[in-house]
């Protein structure tokens, strides 16, 4: 729990007081950690720059166990990014080191590049993300988040944001729901579990929610979503959930790819990396807790719909085959060159049907769609594809502030004959092979059938680590959580 708390920093009485220091300049205003901090750049080892730390123990006049200064580096160069990996790691080091409180002071500036407000949003984000531990599949519980975090801020600034901290939790808590979702093994979310889950935390926060069955998808002929699953044991879903705000103008139609686990089908996957493909339901995943959050944070400008096409890619006796011809949602005729081109198959029928259900005015979908968007960019930022380049600006804007980054990629018109089919109307698998992620999102684009606005997020990098970072654990990332929510509250 965060917690705001405007005392003298001299007076705070806890165990652990961490105070951010930069290169060149004084970012304090008290006299007493300002004297502390010069003493500590007398020393060698601490200049304020990047990962400098130094820890006090029994400080005169200061009532804290132990003051840990940490170096931010130079005030020009500070970024929002920086301040969350600096609680991000000051956080995580409480936790190891079990410690049971810490009070992070606020630095006093307000530059022009950084406002105090974003500087004050970025160390609680950290904190708050950092925060989070996976452990539900260890018998012994061997850490413990901390139980509060408190941040020391001047008097005038704890009344303005004294709304911050609420809202900060609740966007993180929807980042980290996303990302036990995508982290929890793919026996323990087959696709009827995975709806049930999400169903329960959409009641918990009264998200009207709503789930297509597999005997309704087969009455209204979601060939594409019926394809994909035919091989699984497991029974797919469509999932809608709504946040509807009384005076809402507009709708956003949020689109997730919910690939609870892509063996690849009958084209199976070779065993490199097959492990991690329980990562496949990440966009449902985003979309799922962003219409939450959104909810829980009760903006109130646009309708935000989101819709889930959930199943399971597996190979067997029933699975469809390369070669085969399926019909999607919109009769449109598809030929599965490649059964490992799943989620686009499933995309398509989700957007189509949407399209005509909700009659949105934007479309976003998020995916973990192509292995070669990772080729692209790199395990860390999302491709973006639109049609609409003012949609495609604020996508990327949104990720420059959240830091969950995104590059705007090319939809080149001529690109689509690769994917022509000489049986069916398009194929799902491009003749040539370079280029996946473009033809990949090409594809899409030929399901929105309406001169409307869309983009497409390819997070396939983005959406899963292996290794954990300064605010994030091993395993699902949450991605496109805060993104698309920054993208929501700046329309
Ligand atoms: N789920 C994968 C894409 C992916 C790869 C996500 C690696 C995350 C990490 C997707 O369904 C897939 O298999 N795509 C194929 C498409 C190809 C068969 C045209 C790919 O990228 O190789
Ligand atoms: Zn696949
Ligand atoms: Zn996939």
């Amino acid at each position: 729990m965060i917690h705001l708390t405007s005392v003298d920093p001299a007076n705070e009485t806890c165990d652990t007081l961490v105070v951010p220091v930069c290169e060149d300049i004084d970012i304090h205003s008290n006299s007493i950690l300002k004297e502390l901090i010069q003493s500590a750049k007398k020393m060698p080892e601490f200049k304020g720059e990047p990962g400098d730390e130094i820890i006090f123990y029994a400080v005169p006049k200061i009532k804290a166990t132990r003051v840990v200064l940490g170096g931010l580096g130079k005030s020009d160069a500070l970024t929002a990014e920086k301040l969350r990996c600096f609680s991000g790691k000051v956080v995580k080091q409480c936790i190891t080191k079990k410690m049971s409180g810490i009070t992070i002071v606020v630095p006093d500036i307000d530059s022009e590049s950084l406002m105090a407000e974003a500087i004050f949003k970025a160390l609680m984000e950290g904190a708050c993300l950092a925060n989070h531990i996976y452990d539900k599949y260890k018998k012994e519980k061997k850490l413990k988040p901390i139980e509060t975090i408190r941040f020391l801020i001047d008097t005038e600034k704890a009344k303005k944001y004294r709304l911050l901290p609420k809202q900060v939790q609740t966007l993180c808590g929807g980042t980290i729901l996303a990302r036990e979702w995508v982290s929890t093994p793919s026996n323990d979310k087959k696709p009827e579990q995975l709806i049930k889950s999400i169903a329960a935390e959409a009641k918990k926060y009264n998200v009207p929610i709503t789930i297509l069955n597999e005997k309704e998808l087969k009455q209204k002929k979601f060939g594409a979503i019926l394809a994909v699953a035919a091989g699984s044991e497991s029974r797919p879903g469509l999932v809608m959930m709504e946040h509807s705000p009384q005076n809402a103008k507009k709708t956003v139609l949020l689109v997730g790819k919910g690939v609870t686990f892509d063996a690849g089908g009958i084209n199976l996957k070779g065993a490199a990396g097959l492990e991690t493909m329980k990562m496949d339901m990440a966009g449902a995943a985003a979309v799922a807790a962003t219409v939450i959050t959104a909810a829980r944070l009760n903006l109130k400008q646009t309708r935000i719909v989101g819709v889930l096409p959930i199943v399971e890619n597996m190979p067997s006796g029933r699975a469809t085959r390369p070669g085969d011809v399926i019909t999607s949602f919109g009769g449109k005729t598809i030929e599965v060159g490649n059964t490992d081109a799943e989620g686009r198959l499933i995309l398509a029928d989700a957007i189509s049907y949407a399209l005509k259900i909700y009659s949105p005015d934007t479309v976003i979908d998020i995916a973990t769609l192509t292995g070669a968007c990772i080729v692209a960019l790199g395990e860390k930022i999302a491709g973006v594809f639109s049609t609409d380049n003012a949609l495609a600006t604020r996508i990327v804007s949104a990720g420059e502030r959240t830091y969950e980054r995104c590059w705007q990629m090319p939809l080149p018109e001529d690109y689509k004959e690769l994917m022509k089919s000489d049986l069916a109307d398009i194929k799902n698998l491009s003749s040539s092979k370079g280029g996946g992620a473009i033809t990949a999102a090409l594809f899409l684009a030929d399901f929105i059938d309406k001169d409307i606005p869309w983009a497409h997020i390819d997070i396939a990098g983005p959406a899963y680590i292996g290794k954990a970072t300064d605010y994030c654990g091993s395993g699902g990332t949450g991605f496109g959580v805060r993104l698309i929510c920054d993208y929501l509250e700046n329309i």
